[in-house]
């Protein structure tokens, strides 16, 4: 029997690999997409990580919390209260778990509506573009492209001394889907999952500790924005140990004890949970056959250039299984460029202006470089911050935590990075990306009106406060 041919074929339906494959197929290209993911109903689900146990039921279950918290905690001061506030868990990851079958189901619709062809099962790249396919059912089938792009995504890093067990040991999907909310939840990691994580069961009651190795809290992030930021979480109750290096733990008592070292030496305590978020690797095992001319590094990512290819004749790599940070957005934005230059066209991702958003309350965001890289690259620069405690809209709406931070190069004044740490700014943000991408300036920014009163007024200032002449503040 001859192999299925196709134009592209894509392994991997995340937010990489779909988003590939209709684009391709928008192009015109015979387009399939392999995926092996399986669903919480036990049934293929496409969408990958982000649709099915990562950023959207993050989000779903982030806003949920939120509005438990507000109505416990924060409405009393709009002179709002209610009486026996609760919470029915089992609804709201029921609400979470509806939401996402919502978006997986309309990938499958996309798909059909754009004749991209979808296989449910394990793909592996054989040589000369070749791909066997092996159905959940164990049967096995041979496609061929003149295209093959992998974007397999990434799965969580387990920890030798504290595997899943799915019971008291999770991972992000286990720490989705509770069935209560654990009296005490443990977390490895003050990386984003620890902190969005984190956050919701800390909101619906839960006492939770955060254990981190570094010694610095979100060592990625701007300093101060970090600083900022750990100065909520702390208000919030959300206990984050520092430099603490976790080395131990064991289950007795349906408890788990974690077992760490810090500076003041060895500490074990017991939680009822404990979420393993120690970063995440690329899912590339079993992927490749022998020949196929793909290299993996030595974090087992798929070896690419800048536009994406693998050095193997028409074979790309996207997504978190490659180089770059492990975003969704990064990962949909590559799965367009290759399909683009498969198709003949231009395509380029400008991995310097990826936004990045810690969906926590209040959130954190960010473009470009941080103060400390700059610092220590030796590049010439000026900074102006603005606090969102002076901006009236965002003291209206009871959200006055944060600030945002402008970082300008000193000669040219083009803008470098821009830091902010408040409400909503996961959507302010994109004004920064915006003008980055235009390879705009500070003073750019601060000559664009601002409509008042809303919380981009304080982008506006910060960018006056580049050279010191905001309005509402002293510079
Ligand atoms: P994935 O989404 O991992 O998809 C890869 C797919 O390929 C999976 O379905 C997998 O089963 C399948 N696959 C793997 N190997 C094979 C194979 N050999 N054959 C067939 N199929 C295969 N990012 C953001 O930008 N914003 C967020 O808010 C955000 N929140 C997150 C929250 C959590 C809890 C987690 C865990 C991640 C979050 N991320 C977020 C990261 C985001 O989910 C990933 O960056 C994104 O999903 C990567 O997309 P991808 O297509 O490369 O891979
Ligand atoms: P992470 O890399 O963000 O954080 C992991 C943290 O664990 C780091 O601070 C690290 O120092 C710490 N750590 C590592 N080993 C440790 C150990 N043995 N003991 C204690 N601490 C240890 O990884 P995380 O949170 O697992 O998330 C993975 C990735 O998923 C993120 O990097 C991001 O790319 C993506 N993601 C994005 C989100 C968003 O965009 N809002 C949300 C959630 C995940």
């Amino acid at each position: 029997m001859s192999d299925q041919q196709f134009d592209v074929i894509i392994i991997g339906g995340g937010p990489g690999g779909y988003v590939a494959a209709i684009r391709a197929a928008q192009l015109g290209l015979k387009t399939a997409c392999v995926d092996a993911f399986i669903g919480k109903d036990g049934k293929p689900a496409l969408g990958g990580t982000c649709l099915n146990v990562g950023c959207i039921p993050s989000k779903a279950m982030l806003d949920s919390s939120k509005q438990f918290h507000n109505l416990t905690h924060t409405f009393n001061d709009h002179g709002i209260s209610a009486d026996n506030a609760a919470i029915d868990v089992g609804v709201m990851v029921g609400r979470k778990d509806k939401i996402v079958k919502q978006f997986t189901g309309g990938i499958s619709m996309l798909f059909k509506g754009n004749k991209v062809t979808p296989y449910a099962g394990w793909g592996k790249l054989l040589p000369n573009r070749r791909v066997e396919v092996t159905a959940h059912d164990g049967s096995t089938q041979l496609l061929a492209a003149t295209n093959i792009i992998l974007a397999t995504g990434s799965v969580p890093i387990e920890l030798p001394f504290a595997k899943f067990d799915g019971e008291y040991i999770v991972d992000n999907a286990g720490a989705l889907d509770f069935a209560s909310v654990p009296k005490r939840l443990g977390v490895i990691g003050a990386g984003v999952i620890g902190l969005e994580l984190g956050s919701v069961w800390k909101r619906l009651g839960a006492e939770v500790t955060v254990v981190e190795a570094m010694p610095d809290f979100l060592a990625a992030a701007d300093a101060d924005v970090a600083k900022l930021a750990k100065r909520e979480f702390d208000k919030q109750g959300l206990k984050i140990l520092l430099g603490a290096k976790c080395s131990k733990s064991e289950i007795k008592n349906a408890e788990v004890h974690l077992t760490w070292t810090d500076k003041d030496g060895e500490k074990t305590q017991a939680f009822d949970k404990l979420l393993v978020a120690v970063g995440r690797r690329a899912c590339t095992q079993k992927l490749l056959a022998d020949g196929t001319g793909v290299a993996l590094d030595e974090r087992g990512r798929i070896i690419v250039d800048e536009h994406n290819w693998t050095g193997a004749e028409g074979v790309w790599g996207v997504g978190d299984c490659v180089r770059g940070p492990m975003l969704a957005h990064k990962a949909s934005e590559e799965g367009i460029a290759v399909a683009e230059i498969i198709a003949g066209k231009p395509g380029h991702v400008n991995l310097d202006t990826v936004p990045w958003v810690i969906y926590t309350e209040p959130e954190v965001s960010w473009v470009g470089k941080t103060e400390q890289q700059l610092k220590a690259d030796g590049v010439p620069y000026k900074i102006g911050t603005f606090p969102f405690a002076a901006i009236g809209r965002a003291v209206a709406m009871n959200e006055p935590a944060g600030m945002v931070k402008v970082i300008a190069h000193a000669e040219t004044d083009r803008l470098l990075g821009v830091h902010m740490v408040g409400a909503c700014v996961s959507e302010l943000i994109h004004e920064a990306v915006v003008a980055m991408e235009f390879h705009g300036s500070a003073e750019d920014l601060a000559r664009i009106c601002h409509a008042h009163p809303t919380l981009s007024e304080a982008v506006h200032e910060a960018a006056l406060a580049v050279d010191k002449r905001a309005i509402h503040k002293a510079n």
